[in-house]
């Protein structure tokens, strides 16, 4: 049983794909952290972000299963992802590692913004995750200033539409809905309700195929 999760920035997709793993007694993969991890290393050896080439290097020689998740979690990792994201060679780099983990059982659940549509285009549900980009903005400030950060809404409304131009944008593997992927918008949907919107979806699914691990 595959999940595959997509959408933009803050739409929720790690929060629902962390508790429907849980639920399901699946393993998770968060990919952006593949991508954050690229950039991170990039600028820690003083890279520019925008050589293909060089972030192809860094790609191919990261070790996936040993990743710093701390250190990568910010808003500064976040807008570097999205960077060398734009990179062919990096997406092919990373490739191997998300299909293999995708086959792992009983089940996975991988969230991202290629996983349906390049990554598992055969996974058994796709969601498709989304909210307005107020909403996610909102949410990400409130998230912020609840760790005593002091953040600014309006900068943070800015980063994300930054950031949704530059995902939806790019030539490879662009941010895209699948065809067959299903809509989940959470703008009006607390953590609650759109757990329980995912859960009947894959259930039904579940149902169809005679999946019968939990
Ligand atoms: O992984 P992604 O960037 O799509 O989003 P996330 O990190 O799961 O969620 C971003 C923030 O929105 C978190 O603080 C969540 O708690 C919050 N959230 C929410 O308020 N309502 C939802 N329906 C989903 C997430
Ligand atoms: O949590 P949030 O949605 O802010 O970001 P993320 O999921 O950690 O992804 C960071 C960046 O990595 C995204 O803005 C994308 O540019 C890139 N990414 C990607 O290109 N493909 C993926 N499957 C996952 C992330």
């Amino acid at each position: 049983m595959i999940i595959a999760i997509d959408g933009p920035a803050g739409a929720g997709k790690g929060t629902l794909a962390a508790r429907l793993a849980a639920h399901y007694g699946y393993h998770y993969l968060d990919t952006g952290l593949l991508y954050r991890a690229v950039g991170h290393q990039m600028a820690e050896r003083g890279l520019d972000l925008d050589d293909a080439a060089a972030a192809g290097d860094v790609a191919r020689a990261l070790d996936p299963s040993h990743l710093a998740e701390g250190e990568l979690r910010g808003r500064e990792a976040g807008e570097r992802a999205s960077r060398v994201a734009v990179h062919p060679p990096v997406r092919s780099a990373l490739v191997e590692f998300q299909r293999a983990f995708a086959l792992r059982k009983p089940g996975t659940v991988l969230d991202g913004r290629d996983i349906g549509t390049a990554i598992c285009p055969d996974a058994d549900v796709k969601l498709y995750v989304t909210a307005s980009p107020e909403v996610r903005a909102r949410r990400r400030t409130d998230e912020l200033n609840a760790k005593g950060r002091d953040v600014d809404y309006e900068r943070i409304l800015a980063e994300i539409r930054e950031r949704d131009e530059r995902d939806a944008g790019r030539a490879s593997a662009p941010l895209r809905k699948a065809e067959d992927a299903v809509l989940i918008d959470t703008s009006a949907l607390d953590i609650d309700g759109v757990f329980r919107a995912a859960v009947d979806i894959i259930d039904a699914k579940r149902g169809q195929i005679g999946t019968n691990t939990a």
